[in-house]
This record gives structure tokens, sequence and C-alpha cells, in this order.
């Protein structure tokens, strides 16, 4: 390995740790020949960067840069502690009633990152025996709520409402939890059946929006806003290390509920809350985020152009149906190959890999933002054309995949 001398075990390292490092050591970071499967080379400037979160490409907007120093400036940052002693009328509380109501829902709670929300959400909220119902591909912060509340998870098949509802039909009523877009490949949930089957077995629900709020729905207010399910949906959370481009997490729900979780959540009792600078970004940026309209039809109007265009070079990207579109090469090998033939040219996205995809479906994702231009996404095209020999594409499963669907539709046809 390039970067860290990973021989040295000094101080010395009782044997169960020397064990668990060795094992990552020797299976995994042994197979990536000396570097790590999620560096490639360092972007120079020009490179078409899809790394980023940031959809709206508001991260360097001067005005959320000039609320944080004027705030840093002209306001009293020494109170440091959890947010459960915040009390009374605070930049906090004013900015949880504006997301609240720009979501159309009664109440919002900050919380210090969408990884935080999730598990706090869950642990508060949890009771023994309650079975979940949970989305295979949900995003790991529901499942580390689930199993930091040690609860039974009891996971159906992607997008399928069938595996859903047979499920709690041998388990009993719970709490279904799914995201609205998945993070690894894209996909949509869908969210007016899947609410539908949950309510029809009195299930309470969890959304995480961390990749449609600000995207997606009316000025950006996400998908269950747009659907008009918000007297359904029990909780959204989100990320607002996403579109917001800060570093937060919210749980929008009823008043009580809010009560409840504020004062029960761990991660909100035992963990310092934001500080007011944070908020100050977060505030100035949702009145960037509700008036983007113009930014959202671009990053759509981006993503699709860029959807059709690897669809007609032959990569299976049929599963995504938003900004994040994944290029899955299966095995490790092949994704760092995949990696080093794009950035060689210019193009980075992020390696996804175990654990946050399963081991033989490691991908490459793409982002897309509303920074990139038409040249952007032209050169993407160009170099996903030129290199599908050297990446050895046709041996993908994906590619496999893709190809044995389209043989099945031409035999429907014909
Ligand atoms: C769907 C989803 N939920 C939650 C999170 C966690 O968010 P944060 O980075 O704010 O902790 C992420 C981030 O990767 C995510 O993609």
């Amino acid at each position: 390995m390039k970067d860290i001398e990973y021989q040295i075990t000094s101080p010395v390292e009782p044997t169960f740790l020397s064990k668990r490092v060795d094992s990552y050591l020797s299976e995994r970071v042994a197979n990536w020949g000396g570097g790590h499967i999620l560096h490639g080379i360092e972007p120079s400037p020009g490179s078409v960067m899809m790394v980023s979160n940031d959809y709206l490409h508001v991260a360097n907007h001067p005005e959320i840069i000039r609320a944080q120093v004027d705030c840093l400036q002209n306001t009293d940052n020494t109170m440091v502690m959890s947010a459960v002693y915040l009390h009374g009328d605070t930049a906090q509380t004013v900015f949880e009633r504006d997301m609240a109501t720009w979501m159309g829902r009664p109440s919002a709670l900050l919380c210090q990152s969408g990884y935080a929300a999730n598990v706090g959400l869950i642990q508060s909220i949890s009771a023994p025996d309650t079975p979940v119902y949970i989305d295979m591909f949900a995003h790991t912060s529901l499942w580390e709520g689930i199993r930091s509340a040690e609860m039974q998870p009891r996971p159906y098949r992607h997008n399928d409402l069938a595996s859903l509802e047979s499920s709690i039909v041998r388990h009993g009523p719970g709490i279904v939890m799914l995201d609205s877009v998945y993070s690894t490949n894209g996909s949509v949930a869908p969210m007016r059946e899947t609410v539908e089957v949950a309510k029809r077995y009195g299930c309470v629900i969890i959304v995480d929006e961390s990749h449609s709020l600000g995207t997606h729905g009316p000025a950006g207010a996400g998908i269950v806003a747009e659907l008009g399910l918000n007297d359904d949906v029990h909780f959204v959370t989100a990320s607002l290390a996403k579109t917001f481009a800060g570093r937060a997490g919210i749980i929008v729900c009823s008043e009580r509920l809010r009560f409840h979780i504020k004062y029960n959540s761990f991660p909100g009792i035992f963990s310092s809350a934001l500080l007011p600078p944070d908020i100050a970004a977060l505030s100035k940026t949702l009145e960037i985020v509700k008036s983007a309209d113009l930014a959202r039809a671009k990053v759509q109007a981006s993503a699709d152009y860029l959807r059709t265009g690897l669809d007609a070079l032959g990569y299976n990207v049929d599963i995504s149906h938003s900004q994040i579109i994944a290029l899955e090469a299966g095995r490790e090998q092949d994704t760092m190959k995949l990696r080093d033939a794009l950035e060689a040219r210019g193009v980075f996205g992020s390696v996804f890999c175990a654990p946050a995809t399963a081991f033989k479906r490691s991908l490459i994702r793409l982002s897309v933002n509303a920074g990139l231009t038409h040249e952007d996404l032209d050169h993407v095209l160009a170099v996903c054309g030129e290199i599908r020999d050297e990446v050895d594409m046709a041996s993908w499963p994906s590619t496999k995949r893709k190809q044995k669907r389209e043989q099945v539709s031409m035999r429907a046809v014909s």
C-alpha cells in the first residue's frame, strides 16, 4: 500500500485487534494492487467531477458563505451543548419551522447528520417485537437504527410491493422504511404504492428523502410532498449534506412526535448541537433551494441526456430514474479498471463497493449536478464510448442482464 505503513504494530496490538485489522488488509486491501479501491488518481483542473452530492451546485454560493461569515462575526457562538438544552426561539427553531412549512408538515427536528437523524429516530420510536420492513437497498443509517434499537429487520426485495405485502401479512403491522431515491443506483421508490400497502396494514412509515429533497417536488419540497402523501407518512428524514451541501440532517413529522424524539434520541441527547454558522448556512441555503426551479430542471434534463446516451452505448443504466447514474462493473477488479479508464480521461465518479453494495456488485456512481455543462456531459459520453473494450464491458454482469432483457423483449415482439 502506498500511503500507509501497515506492517507497524506499535503499540503492541492484542490478538483480537491484530486479527481484525489483518483480515481487512488481507481479504480486501491486498486485492487492490497496492492502493485503495476508493482512490485512483487526483483530478486535475478541468476534470469532470461527478462525485459530489451538491446537486444544485450551491456549495460555494457567495450568499451562503456571507451568511456564515456574518454569523461568526456577529453572533454569540458560546453555547456549545446538546440540542436538548436549546430553549425558546433560536435560529435553530426558526430554521426547523421554515423547513417544516416548506415541506408541508407540522414540525421538524434538526439533527447533526442524516445518519444521526435515522439512528436517533428509530431508536426513539422502537418497541420490542415490532417488525421492521426495510427495502434491501435502503441506506445503512436506517439499518444501523434497527440494529441499535435491537429490532428485527424484515428486509423486502428492492421496490417489490408483493415482497413487502407478503412479509407484513406474515409478521403483522410494524414500521416500513424506504428511501425515496436510492443512493447507490438512482432507482426511485414506488412511493404511492408502498405507502398504500403500509397504510392498509396500519404500519408506521419512514421515508428517507436525502436524494430527493431539494431536487424533486414543488419548489424542491420532496417526493412525499409532490405526491400529496404528507398526511400518510409519519416521518420524512433527510441528510442536509446533499442538495443543502451542509453538515446536518432533518426529521419532519407531527409536533407530538418531534417532542418525543427530541428528548429520547441518543444522538440528540448525547452529542452536541450544530453551531450558529451551520444554521445560518442552512437557512440561507433553504431560500436559495426554494427558488432554484431552473437548476432543478437542468439536473433532471442533464441526467436524462446522460442516461439516454449511456444506454445507447450499451451500458445498463435502466434502474436509474434520477440524477444518480451507476455504471455497475460487478467485480472489484473490474470496477477499478473502469475507475482508472475514466479518471485517465478526466471523468471522476464515486466508487461504491462492499459494504455499500453486495460484494460482486461494485460500481462507479456518477452524480449529475447543475454545474455540469453540455460539453461536460458530452465528454463523459465520449469517454464511456471510447473505453468500452478497454474495460471489457461485455463481461460485466450488468451488461449481460441488459442483453438478456433485450432478447426477452425481442422474442415477445416477434
Ligand atoms: C439515503 C441516505 N440517508 C442518509 C445518509 C446519511 O447522511 P449524512 O451524510 O448527513 O450522515 C446518506 C448519506 O450517504 C444517504 O445517502
